[in-house]
């Protein structure tokens, strides 16, 4: 089951080899993968969406807009949703709409949201396929990141002999496979993470919390878990939802708590990425009813929590990275870098407060990554997922490789 967890988006244009493309959907399900498609209007002139749906387990998409029910499909969702985008059999009229980002169906709408990567499997005629135009439209997608699976050579629908057919679906499962196999660069490891705030109760109906989402530290999970890492999530109260299946998240309150989550795990773990907007005081002994406000004005005794991080960079097993996040408004990279050595981490990514965009409730982020021996990675402002990627690849640079 190579392609276990995968999900694969097919999309189908017009061409008469779209009815290979109903064995290859059922080839990627045998071999584990989840599977959603989306045809041309053209292609369900080849291959109906019924037999697409039945063999993907999906509903199957054609229209941009349903004008009898009056839905929408979200073609935005469905590029999110997939970890790669395979286009099979791709028609010269559907690449050189590609090759100059038309958007006039669902396909190509859906192509332009995509930020996985995408795999085109061309099918033209022997004379359509040598075009210059065409090979011109093929190098374009190529240089705008994509790759192509080149057809094959025999017998085409034209009655002509040639190099224009659609790879063999087996072919295309063997160089989708190898893609997979390609970005698994985490296979094997085993990474724990932890995200989110904690909240330390003060009585059973309130708490010390921060504005911290888990955003940035769930990003990380779902990264390394798309890159083949066994990924276990040590999540403070945070309402969202990794993508993958394959995380293990342990849900956790306080950072007691988190520390005991993490510590009876460390010496398992190849790498340890704190992400915790940990409190760093708990309250000593929190009531165990409700404080009523007719009494005297409460007085709460704070009392130190342990330092998550810290505990991690002094106990690791040889060979565990450590890395951790500082979050700064002034003396930014004299603060990130003692943070670093004073949590003995192999790496610290430093969010200043004073970038704007970047922070606890933003979609962004902008960072800076410190390591020792000088080491020092700038980044633009970005997405969170996004730098979710960078910090992954930096730690790929600087430890892995
Ligand atoms: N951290 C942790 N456990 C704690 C406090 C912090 O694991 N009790 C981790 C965070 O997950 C983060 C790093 O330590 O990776 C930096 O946390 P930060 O709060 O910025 O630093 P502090 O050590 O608390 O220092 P200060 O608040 O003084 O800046």
């Amino acid at each position: 089951m190579q392609l276990k967890n995968k999900k694969i988006l097919v999309g189908i244009s017009g061409s008469i080899a779209a009815y290979k493309a109903a064995h290859l959907v059922r080839l990627f399900v045998k071999n584990g993968a989840q599977v959603k498609v989306v045809l041309t209007p053209n292609a369900t002139g080849f291959v109906t969406p019924l037999t697409l749906s039945t063999l993907s387990k999906n509903p199957v998409h054609s229209v941009l807009f349903n004008s009898e029910t009056g839905e929408w499909t979200n073609h935005v969702e469905l590029a999110l949703w997939a970890d790669l985008m395979l286009i099979a059999p791709l028609s010269a009229s559907t690449l050189s709409k590609m090759a100059d980002g038309q958007s006039d169906n669902l396909l190509l709408t859906t192509y332009l949201s995509a930020k996985c990567p995408v795999i085109v499997a061309p099918a033209m005629d022997l004379d359509m396929y040598k075009h210059p135009s065409v090979l011109a439209n093929l190098q374009k997608l190529r240089d705008n990141g994509n790759q192509v699976i080149p057809a094959e050579k025999g017998e085409l629908a034209s009655g002509l002999d040639g190099e224009g057919r659609m790879a063999e679906p087996e072919h295309i499962l063997e160089f989708v496979k190898d893609f997979f196999a390609g970005t698994q660069t985490w296979a094997g490891k085993k990474v724990l993470i932890t995200a989110g705030p904690t909240y330390e109760p003060i009585d059973p109906v309130r708490y010390i919390g921060n504005r911290s989402s888990g955003k940035m530290g769930i990003h990380l999970a779902d990264t390394l878990a798309a890159r083949g890492a066994e990924v276990v999530l040590v999540c403070g109260p945070s309402r969202i939802r990794q993508e993958y299946d394959s995380i293990q998240r342990i849900d956790v309150e306080t950072a007691v708590q988190m520390f005991e989550a993490v510590t009876a795990r460390a010496a398992d773990m190849d790498c340890i990425i704190c992400a915790a907007a940990v409190a760093d005081y708990g309250v000593e002994n929190p009531a165990t009813q409700k404080i009523k406000k007719d009494g005297q004005i409460p007085e709460i005794k704070l009392v130190k929590n342990p330092d998550i991080l810290a505990w991690c960079g002094a106990n690791r097993k040889k060979g565990t990275i450590v890395a951790g996040f500082a979050l700064e408004t002034d003396n930014e990279e004299e603060n990130a870098r003692k943070k670093l050595e004073k949590k003995q981490a192999d790496l610290i990514v430093l969010n200043s407060l004073n970038d704007p965009g970047a922070g606890f409730e933003s979609d962004t982020n902008k960072i800076t990554i410190f390591g020792k021996e000088e080491r020092r990675a700038d980044f633009p402002l970005a997405p969170k997922n996004k730098i979710a990627e960078l910090i992954v690849n930096t730690l790929e640079k600087w430890f892995i490789q």
